[in-house]
Formats: C-alpha cells, structure tokens, sequence
C-alpha cells in the first residue's frame, strides 16, 4: 500500500494517529524520552530539535506496513518479517519527499541499527551510528519493551532497564544505556517533568567529543546511498 502525506510535521502525525494510533504514541514517548536524555547530555538545541523531529518520525514508514501484519499476536513468517524490516527505508524516502533534513533522515533510516553491527538496514556499527541516532534507537527499544504487544505483555520499568544494562556495548552504546540509567525515572514516562539540569554519566565524552565521534562518518554518502535527496542538498 502507499501512502499519501502532505503538509507539517503536525499533520504528518495526525495521519500517523489515525491509521496506526499506537505507532503514534510510541513516537511521541520516544521522541519526548529522547530529547529528555539528549538535553541532559547537554547537546546543542539543532541536534536537541533534529532528535525530536526524528523520534517523531522514526517510525513513519510503517504507515505502509499493513496493519494485520503489525497487530499479529504470532511470530512472523520470513516474508512478513523482511516487509517490516523495510520500514526505515520506506521511512527515509517519506521524510526526504517532505523535505526533512538529513539529520533527520538519518534517525528514520538508522534507528535500527545495533552497535554490535546486528541491525540493519547497513550494519553499521559503534561510531559508525551516529549519536542522535544511538539515543532514539535506546529510547524506542525502552519504550517498546515497556509497551505491551499482541505476542508478549509489557515489562515493567525495572525489568527493562536491566534488560538493556545487560546489553550495553554489545546491542546498545554503552554511554547512551548509561545515560538513560540516570535519567530519573519520571523523565522516562510521559508527563510534563523536564529535566532541570545536565548530568551526564561519569567519564561520558562532552557533548562536542560525541558529536565529534561521528564525524568521520560520511553522512551524506550513506544517505544517498540510499536515494535520498536531502543528503545531496
Ligand atoms: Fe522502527
């Protein structure tokens, strides 16, 4: 199925919450969550803004999932699961048709991404992942887990947590699982909290140090790799 989605980012979701309301609110927490940790860190309000707007969207090339094969309580068959695996790169090419920046295509496209280099859709790896998308991808897997499914019941707020201590610096960035690890937890449900000061992990890079990490990294190759125009702008 395509889809058909004109106008502002607040459109964009109101089309999200009518065809796939859960969707939608899993990118509004993981939006909120994430800029709650990326403000701790203490980035800059650009990359605060393109974290926001990517949490929002990360997930929008499921609109072309079809809503059976995301609502099926079962496992799902090979050939489901390669379609669902599409959805960064039905993703990149929403955002990049409506004119989002390649900061932000680059969190659509590579929030599944896994610093071991396991997740796809490149298998990129460690400080191949850049670190807007390293906080979004920790915050969806944080909110996912939290979120019951048709196939499994939600894990509580401790359980998960651990779950993702133990993967850290194998599936998740170390500095980012340790990051959410001292967030407070009413940051990391939704409510109006906000966080009042900066309190990065102890030894955490600076905030220029983790943008730095990841600029060796040819964002616009990548991106344009994959066709999308944003990157060549
Ligand atoms: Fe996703």
């Amino acid at each position: 199925m395509s889809i058909s989605i004109v106008g502002g980012l607040e459109d964009i979701m109101s089309a999200m919450e009518a065809r796939c309301p859960a969707v939608a609110a899993h990118c509004r927490r993981v939006s909120l969550y994430s800029v709650r940790l990326a403000t701790q860190y203490g980035l800059d309000a650009e990359t605060v803004e393109a974290i926001r707007v990517g949490g929002l969207l990360h997930d929008l090339g499921k609109l072309e999932v079809p809503p059976r094969l995301l609502d099926k309580p079962g496992r799902l068959t090979e050939r489901e699961w390669h379609r669902l695996r599409r959805h960064p790169e039905t993703g990149l090419a929403l955002v990049d048709r409506l004119g989002f920046g390649s900061r932000v295509a680059e969190i659509v496209l590579y929030h599944h991404e896994r610093f071991d280099g396991s997740g796809y859709p490149d298998s990129l790896a460690a400080d191949h992942i850049p670190w807007p998308v390293r906080i979004v991808s920790v915050m969806d897997a944080f909110d996912a887990l939290t979120s019951p499914r048709p196939y499994r019941a939600a894990l509580s707020f401790d359980a998960a947590r651990s779950l993702l201590a133990r993967e850290a610096g194998t599936r998740y960035c170390p500095w980012v699982v340790a990051g959410l690890l001292s967030l407070p937890p009413a940051l990391l449900r939704p409510g109006d909290s906000e966080p009042s000061h900066h309190c990065r992990p102890d030894g955490c890079p600076s905030p220029a140090a983790l943008l730095n990490a990841t600029q060796a990294w040819n964002r616009h190759a990548a991106l344009a790799d994959h066709g999308c125009l944003a990157a060549t702008a």
